[in-house]
């Protein structure tokens, strides 16, 4: 009995490696069709763990708050767009404690730069929202993707 149940483990197991294997090569030939392992040199920022987990729930949120920028536009709504980039993702004394912070913590200046080119969009996407300008605002939704990206594309964890 003990032997049975001894040999169904080993099976699952064998079974499960043979999966792992059988999935990992597929992966290697998906990643070799697009362009091969490259390593990462984004610049790592050096913050403690708890800063990072608290940085991304925050980006989490930032990701929300375009959600419900794009949303508010989408219906027409474009004084409630304008109030969520202001109040959610302006530019404000907490806003700039908090990038500078981490700028002075990780010793990366430019990561201050980068926050503060969004969070000015979001100001500029207000302005124009408050407006009724449709087009301008999602024009600078877009700009302000892009900042988000261009960040991203600097720094990792
Ligand atoms: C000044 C730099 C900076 C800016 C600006 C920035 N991010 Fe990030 N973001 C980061 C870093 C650093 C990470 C962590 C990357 C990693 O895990 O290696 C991150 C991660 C994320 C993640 C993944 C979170 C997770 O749970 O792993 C999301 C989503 C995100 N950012 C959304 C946004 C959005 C949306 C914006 C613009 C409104 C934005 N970010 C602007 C630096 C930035």
């Amino acid at each position: 009995m003990k032997r049975t149940f001894f040999f169904m483990i080993a099976a699952g197991l064998l079974t499960a490696g043979v999966s792992f294997a059988a999935d990992n090569s597929a992966m290697q030939e998906m990643m070799q069709k697009m362009g091969g392992q490259t390593p990462d040199e984004r610049v790592e920022l050096k913050l403690p763990d708890a800063m990072k987990v608290m940085q991304k729930k925050m980006m989490r949120e930032h990701l929300d708050t375009i959600a419900e920028i794009t949303g508010a536009i989408a219906a027409g709504d474009l004084p409630m767009a304008s109030t969520i980039a202001r109040e959610k993702l302006g530019w404000n004394p907490q806003e700039e404690q908090r990038c500078n912070m981490v700028g002075k913590v990780t010793g990366e200046k430019d990561f201050v730069t980068y926050g503060m080119a969004v969070h000015k969009t979001a100001d500029e996407l207000s302005t124009a929202a408050a407006a009724g300008d449709r087009d301008k605002s999602l024009a600078l939704l877009s700009t302000l993707i892009k900042n988000c990206n261009a960040c991203h594309e600097k720094f990792r964890h």
